[in-house]
């Protein structure tokens, strides 16, 4: 009986997620393209928010970070050194292995070479460690973090935007000493379940996994995987691992550069050239917007009819206030409603205005994409200069004088 009702959430999730200008199907007038999904309004919002505020909490919010941008084609050299040409793959039904790399050429004729989409944005950090430690001089301990596109030519991708064929990570990979690696894996898993409280994704669906010898990546020594009960079952939201000092030292042995880390802490001579260790917090940005879809949807009744809302984080919601005049056809209200949306907007930024369809519409409509305040302009506005502001969570309405609504509305 549970499941069936956690596969219906799953369909109304998909729904509202198109209905309302989320998430739309990737080619979706050529029949779809499996494993490929595309962002409207609201869901490009909600990922912006998403990735805004990871990077606060994991990089600018920290003195121990620096960002990095690279690229998402990658030279074969890379991904051979890094064990992905010869390990990144999935059994086939026949037995064979088939590897999950997009695999593309890059330049003409003779002169082409193979190259591929990156399959994780890791690699791009530990090929840049040596100019980032050139540059910047960092002491350890201390990371590169780096947010993008991913891709992986998965064999069944499924789930709506669970498993994608083209995903954006948000990763760190944070250097080390070795010796320090199990502190470091703690301060680590402590942030993400930070994180996990931050954003609205509901702690009490979110587990821990210890992934056991032998189910691990080829370069991890310690993985926890973070598990969230999403409708369709437990599944892997984001991994934390242990990659020892794995990519570092096959990239000074492939590319033939000295990768090492000159540690001044030391002073013990030639000894005090160390090749760092590494943990990685991993975190994918389309599970976290499942996940927090799938804590947020909710459905109660409200004024005796039955209504679905989005219980989101302001902080996530893609539209943090709505403002509409209580009839359309009455200019002093419309004008009036204008000069309050300007005002909220130049401190809110995603404010909307809508004036479409009848008051209980305009409310439901903000309800299901999560909006946490809608305010009002009626005619005692007019004389009073006052507004109503309705809480999305109940419904109720309070009234509020103009020049305090600024303060009023905490975003
Ligand atoms: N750099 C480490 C790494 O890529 P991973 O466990 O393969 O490790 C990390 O991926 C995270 O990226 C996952 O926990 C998940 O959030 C996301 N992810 C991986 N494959 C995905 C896919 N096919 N679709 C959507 N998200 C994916």
């Amino acid at each position: 009986m549970k499941e069936k009702k956690e596969e219906n959430l799953m369909d109304k999730i998909v729904s509202l997620c198109k209905r309302r200008g989320f998430v739309y199907p990737n080619a979706e007038i050529y029949g779809g393209f499996a494993g490929f999904w595309d962002y409207g309004p609201y869901g490009l919002a909600m990922k912006n928010n998403i990735k805004q505020l990871w990077w606060k909490m994991f990089v600018t919010d920290r003195e121990d970070m620096y960002g990095v941008d690279a690229s998402l084609i990658t030279k074969q050299d890379v991904l051979q050194a890094s064990g992905h040409v010869s390990g990144f793959s999935d059994p086939l039904a026949d037995g064979s292995r088939f590897n999950t790399m997009f695999r593309t050429s890059v330049g003409a004729g003779e002169d082409s070479q193979i190259a591929y989409l990156r399959p994780e944005t890791a690699q791009g950090i530990f090929t840049n460690f040596k100019n980032v430690v050139d540059s910047f001089h960092p002491k350890l301990p201390f990371g590169i973090a780096q947010i993008g596109k991913a891709f992986r030519n998965e064999i069944a991708p499924r789930d709506f935007i669970f498993r994608l064929r083209e995903l954006e990570q948000m990763e760190v990979e944070y250097f080390i000493y070795e010796k320090e690696w199990e502190a470091s894996f703690e301060m680590w898993q402590k942030t993400i379940w930070k994180w996990i409280e931050e954003i609205g994704i509901d702690k009490d669906k979110t587990h821990e996994l210890e992934v056991a010898d032998g189910e691990r990546a080829h370069y991890s020594k310690r993985t926890i995987d973070f598990e969230f009960d999403f409708p369709f079952g437990r599944k892997e939201l984001y991994g934390l691992a242990y990659r020892t000092d794995f990519d570092l030292k096959n990239h000074q042995t492939s590319s033939g550069v000295d990768l090492s880390y000159f540690d001044e802490s030391s002073h013990t001579g030639a000894q005090n050239r160390i090749i760092p260790h590494v943990i990685e917090p991993s975190l994918g940005i389309e599970r976290t917007m499942l996940a927090i879809l799938s804590s947020a949807y909710t459905e109660d009744i409200l004024g005796d009819e039955p209504r679905v809302y989005l219980k989101l984080k302001s902080s996530i919601a893609p539209i943090k206030v709505a403002v509409f005049p209580l009839l359309k056809n009455k200019p002093e209200l419309v004008a009036k409603a204008r000069e309050i949306y300007l005002i909220l907007k130049k401190e809110h930024n995603a404010v909307v205005f809508d004036d479409n369809g009848n008051i209980g519409k305009r409310y439901r409509r903000q309800d299901e994409i999560g909006t946490p305040y809608c305010v009002t302009i009626d005619f005692d506005t007019l004389t009073d200069d006052t507004v109503t502001v309705r809480d999305r969570d109940n419904g109720k309405q309070e009234r509020v004088r103009i020049e305090e609504l600024v303060k009023y509305i905490k975003i």
